[in-house]
């Protein structure tokens, strides 16, 4: 068994030997690259990159020979994992590297990859298992590349997204966000991830830097612990529960005064004692340092490791010294070797289980099979199609008839014709693997009869000049049809141009550059405009979807967002998205959530609608559905073992096939502590023919009906709850039921 193995290896481990399993670095390949744009002064520096004095690529290979490294991350060859293993081997114990990478929607910074809608995107699809299924062909990609452990699923439930790392999160719910975690762990894990084909999952970022004040990444975070336990926590607790997710990554933000990294009562008390956790703990980047460095509540980083260590940290992301001083802790008695041992037995036996000993080398023949095969792409243009939202359809515009006439669609806009539709965390692919918006809607509008005229308009926002805005709209008043490619950047080797994504906040939901002034020019054409969004956050314009004559929000769909997109705008697929979260009309409304208290909206503003433009859940579709009222097997919840179900019937009372999904929410009408005035506690995706009828079931749990009480025990108090059922969260779009809860019931967990 792993475990005896584990035993036994670190019978011969001494403790600087099981120390050394916690220290992580980064790849020597990507050292480098930022190395080289440093000059020899700046190199001494330990500045946000994390580089230190003295430590360069060439002496952590060293480190690495002397097996002073457990683990490394942004590795992104297969040829340097092999190489990094070769030097590990030479070590005296020669315990093989657990690698991690940011793979968050396919292993996107190795060149080559599939790369799969971003995760709001696949959240808006609503569809967990086909997320599983890319999830579990991203784990086979990131094995056959050398990688073992994949920094996702990011479960922060998003309630601002002027945090530039909305596009990274699945929306404002927890239960959805819940069940996108839960399907990327199982596809990246499996059971255990036993084998050759699986890698570990990291839920992050324990939490809640995703209501961070002002929307800035890792600036503070000032919520009750009542809204942790029902907001925040509760995917990171079903991570654990229900798919046994075994690695999780700290947050670099404080919650009411208490940093991440050193948060005992999450990281031990609840985590592990109550809820479980058997996997181990990662820092994010240099945050242990920075309990002493940013946060100031330790005198240096020998203390900030001291506070870390002993509230539950397991392995520091990344640098030198962390080892030094830990082992200095310990021989001080400030940090009991338990904690060592545990952390250093839990990624020895993730090394076991993942058979890195057996096979710590790469196939480098195979990787050529197994990244971007034609199975994975499959599965990435299908989740593309199924999380493009139609958000405005006047008249019927879309889908554009399949007989062009040799009508002229103009195309324009900074997100039209390039990478940007890739989103975050994704290196620029080989060109041939991408569909780019140009691309996909020349490609089927000539062949419908179309003449499709481009004009590139400034290749990202930052770009678009007056001149370049007077020659398109010169091409506009030409064509028949025009459309705008608007939306926001993430691309991450964009640097210069990005306008959102990691560590790039919006103080602003509008739309950036001179984008409003391009769509200005093009409307006053007159000509019919159809407006794809490309971004992994909403966007608040109301101005202009009132103007124009069809809006979609396409997202950051990945490596096929052209080939979907187009596919919608002609009618070959049925849009069927739906919105992860609530897009406001301005970010004055923020946090505007549909999940809110009931006093939220007592009283109104004075310039603005206390309406969002769009609520959660919604999205249109060429077709029109018809719901009946919910129908519950039974109106009384009186056993924890309960399950109710809710039957609603569906009917497409329109011309064409069509997928829906439908969602249940629940109301607790009377309890202790306030309750949202809607949560969603089930919904199912169904695909029907026109004038077909399907009765789907959702379920009702124990679980659903759930709160925490004064003494934070998980209970559901007797009661009467409303049941709502609909396709999307408004009122309007909802029927409802009503079910009882004649007694208390306390469920364990
Ligand atoms: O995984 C990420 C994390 O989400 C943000 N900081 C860097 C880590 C490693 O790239």
């Amino acid at each position: 068994p792993i475990k005896d193995r584990v035993s036994d290896l670190m019978s011969r481990m001494t403790l600087e030997d099981k120390v050394y399993q916690m220290c992580q670095y980064v790849g020597l390949e990507h050292m480098k690259a930022a190395e080289s744009d440093l000059s020899e002064e700046e190199l001494d520096i330990n500045d946000a990159r994390g580089f230190y004095p003295g430590v360069h690529s060439d002496s952590v290979g060293r480190l690495a020979q002397a097996g002073k490294i457990g683990s490394f991350l942004h590795v992104v060859t297969p040829e340097e994992a092999n190489y990094l293993q070769s030097l590990a081997l030479e070590s005296p114990l020669k315990i093989p590297l657990l690698i991690g990478i940011d793979a968050i929607h396919g292993n996107g910074l190795v060149n080559g990859s599939t790369i799969y809608p971003s995760p709001i995107s696949q959240a808006a699809t609503f569809d967990d298992t086909l997320i599983e299924e890319g999830s579990r062909q991203t784990a086979l990609e990131m094995r056959a590349n050398g990688m073992h452990w994949s920094f996702t699923p990011n479960i922060d439930v998003l309630r601002d997204p002027r945090w530039g790392r909305t596009g990274e999160t699945y929306g404002e719910d927890p239960y959805l966000v819940g069940n996108m975690g839960i399907a990327t762990i199982k596809g990246l894990q499996s059971d255990d991830f036993t084998g050759t084909e699986h890698v570990i999952a990291c839920a992050k970022h324990l939490i809640a830097g995703s209501s961070s004040i002002n929307g800035l990444n890792a600036s503070p975070t000032d919520v009750s612990k009542r809204t942790l336990f029902e907001i925040f926590l509760p995917p990171y607790r079903r991570a654990v529960q229900e798919a046994n997710v075994y690695s999780i990554m700290a947050a670099h933000n404080e919650v009411a005064g208490m940093p991440g990294h050193m948060d005992k009562f999450m990281m031990t008390d609840l985590m592990r004692d109550r809820w479980h956790f058997d996997g181990f703990y990662v820092s994010d980047w240099n945050d242990v340092s920075r309990i002493a460095l940013w946060h100031h509540v330790a005198k240096d980083f020998k203390q900030s490791i001291e506070f870390s260590v002993n509230a539950g940290m397991d392995m520091n992301m990344h640098g030198p010294v962390f080892d030094k001083l830990l082992i200095e802790l310990v021989n001080e008695g400030k940090v009991d070797e338990a904690r060592v041992n545990y952390a250093c037995s839990k990624i020895l036996e993730a090394k076991f289980r993942l058979g890195l000993f057996e096979n710590p080398y790469v196939d480098l023949e195979k990787v050529k099979s197994v990244n971007f095969s034609e199975a994975h792409q499959k599965t990435a243009l299908e989740q593309a199609q199924k999380a493009i939202v139609l958000l405005k359809n006047e008249k019927s515009m879309l889908p554009l008839s399949e007989n062009g006439n040799n009508k002229t669609i103009f195309i324009t806009g900074p997100n039209a014709n390039n990478q940007t539709t890739l989103g975050d965390w994704v290196s620029p692919q080989p060109e041939e693997n991408i569909v780019t918006m140009v691309e996909g809607i020349t490609k089927i509008g000539e062949s419908n009869g179309y003449k499709i005229d481009y004009f590139n308009s400034g290749d990202r926002s930052k770009e678009i000049t007056d001149e370049n805005i007077t020659i398109a709209a010169q091409k506009a008043s030409n064509a028949d049809i025009c459309v705008l490619v608007l939306g926001e950047n993430s691309f991450r080797h964009d640097w210069a141009r990005k306008t959102t994504g990691e560590n790039i906040d919006r103080a602003t939901l509008k739309l950036s550059g001179n984008q409003i002034k391009l769509s200005e020019k093009i409307l006053e054409t007159g000509k019919p405009v159809i407006v794809l969004y490309v971004s992994g956050s909403p966007i608040a314009e109301p101005w202009l979807e009132q103007r124009a004559s069809a809006v979609l929000n396409t997202w950051e769909s990945g490596a096929f967002a052209g080939q979907a997109t187009a596919e919608i705008l002609f009618g070959q697929v049925n849009p069927s998205g739906k919105l992860p979260l609530t897009v406001p009309r301005s970010v004055g409304q923020l946090q505007m959530v549909y999940n809110h208290k009931p006093t939220a909206y007592v009283h109104k503003y004075n310039t603005e609608k206390k309406v969002p433009l769009h609520p959660f859940g919604y999205g249109l579709s060429y077709t029109s559905f018809e719901f009946s009222k919910p129908e519950l097997t039974k109106t009384t919840f009186s056993d924890i073992n309960d399950t109710i179900t809710v039957n609603v019937q569906v009917t497409n009372t329109g011309k064409v096939e069509g997928d829906e999904v439908v969602q249940l929410y629940i109301r607790d009408n009377i309890s202790s502590y306030t309750r949202p005035v809607k949560e969603l506690k089930a919904y199912k995706r169904v695909t029907l023919k026109p004038g077909e009828t399907k009765t789907v079931a959702l379920n009702i749990n124990a679980e659903s009906l759930a709160m925490y009480d004064h003494d934070y025990n998980f209970v559901i108090e007797p009661g009467d709850f409303t049941i709502m059922t609909g396709n999307s969260s408004s009122d309007k779009d909802l029927k409802t039921a009503s079910l009882s809860v004649p007694q208390k019931i306390k469920l364990e967990i």
